[in-house]
């Protein structure tokens, strides 16, 4: 492979609509995520939503008003009894999801599900299995795997740049201590709610889960949330042939400061990725790189792109590229890695079989 050959264009990693049929969506939570990507998101991909649901009736009114939602409700069994409603896109905290999701179940529409799919570990296998019993596809909505940044790095692992990766690192450095929104009393947010996106796009690039984590934490004097902001993981591998690392430094007060780099390296050449550019080179032609501008954003575009994949999975009849089955694989490692910096140790996966 020759890196001119690349030629790594927006249509090779842009989310796009499903190629066959777009089901219609109903709403449940209209929050913050829910009007600042899903909804945007979907106006820019020409979804359907058909209607809303909130336990708060200026929400679900706002909500309407702002993207011209034909049907609004405060019961979740009127939107689940609409018969337009095709496919539930599940916007509530991952507290109120085990009081929602069996009644969803119950009523047989497919679940697009917010991260973190569950706060314990409990939750989120008692969630995946009812669900599955009651037959209903069930998909987490881990988006960063479609924005278009982390598209173009899996593009270029699957061409083949990197030959056998064995060393991927992921260093983010922002800001979230902010003093009056709802993460700052969550419990383990940095590593469990957040920094679930980045566990998941470790397993997306690499294909593997890893067999033990080591983390640490640090907590800054003075900081608002309730739990650390700053955190650094280390994925183990049994084979010893491949190491992940995330370090996480969500607290660094300087905007200028910020930045989010991911480095692949593989026996025959390497990846880096920044929402802004990817880059690769080869071993083979040691004095080059080649990199390629990336057109479009995780927020909303990504949006578009995991309710793609949920609609064409529900079409086609298949598990979703990251279903309730599948996503157990990323909560379970983050919650060994709140584990490991809680008792000092590294942990095993296998102590949340
Ligand atoms: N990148 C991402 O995917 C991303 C980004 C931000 C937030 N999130 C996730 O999305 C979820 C919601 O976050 P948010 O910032 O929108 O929160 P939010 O507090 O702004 O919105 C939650 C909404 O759920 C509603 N609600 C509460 N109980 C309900 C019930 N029983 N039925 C229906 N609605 C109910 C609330 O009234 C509120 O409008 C969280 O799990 C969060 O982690 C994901």
């Amino acid at each position: 492979m020759r890196l001119d050959d690349l030629d790594l264009k927006p249509e090779d990693y842009a989310p796009k609509p499903p190629a066959g049929q777009r089901l219609k969506i109903g709403i449940v939570g209209c929050g913050a995520i829910a009007n600042s990507a899903h909804l945007p998101a979907y106006r820019d991909f020409g979804y359907e939503v058909v209607a809303c649901m909130d336990v708060d009736p200026q929400a679900v009114e706002s909500t309407r008003d702002r993207w011209g939602i034909p049907r609004g409700s405060t019961s979740l069994a009127t939107l689940l009894d609409d018969p337009e409603v095709e496919v539930v896109d599940l916007a509530v905290h991952a507290s109120v999801r085990p009081d929602v999701l069996p009644e969803i179940a119950a009523a047989g529409k497919p679940i697009l599900s917010q991260k973190p799919l569950a706060m314990d570990w409990a939750s989120a296998r008692e969630i995946v299995g009812s669900v599955e019993q009651a037959g209903v596809p069930l998909m987490i909505n881990q988006q960063a795997r479609w924005a278009p940044a982390h598209r173009a790095i899996k593009v270029l692992i699957d061409r083949g740049v990197c030959g056998a990766l064995y060393s991927v690192a992921h260093v983010r450095r922002s800001w979230q201590d902010h003093p009056d929104r709802w993460w700052r009393r969550l419990k383990d947010f940095n590593v469990v709610d957040h920094g679930v996106h980045y566990i998941d796009l470790a397993r997306y690039f690499t294909g593997r889960t890893p067999d033990a984590v080591s983390c640490a934490t640090a907590l800054v004097p003075g900081q608002h949330s309730v739990s650390p902001l700053c955190h650094s993981l280390l994925m183990h591998f049994d084979n010893g042939d491949l190491l992940c690392t995330e370090h996480f430094n969500n607290i660094v007060s300087s905007p200028a400061a910020h930045s989010d780099t991911w480095y692949l390296d593989g026996a025959e050449g390497s990846i880096v990725g920044t929402p802004q550019w990817v880059e690769a080179s080869r071993k083979e032609e040691p004095d080059r790189r080649v990199r390629f501008p990336i057109e479009g954003r995780w927020f909303p575009d990504a949006f578009g792109g995991s309710m793609a994949e949920m609609m064409t999975a529900v079409t086609e009849g298949r598990e979703p590229l990251t279903s309730g089955r599948d996503n157990l694989n990323s909560i379970k490692t983050a919650f060994a890695a709140v584990r490991s910096s809680e008792e000092n140790r590294t942990v095993r996966l296998s102590e949340f079989d």
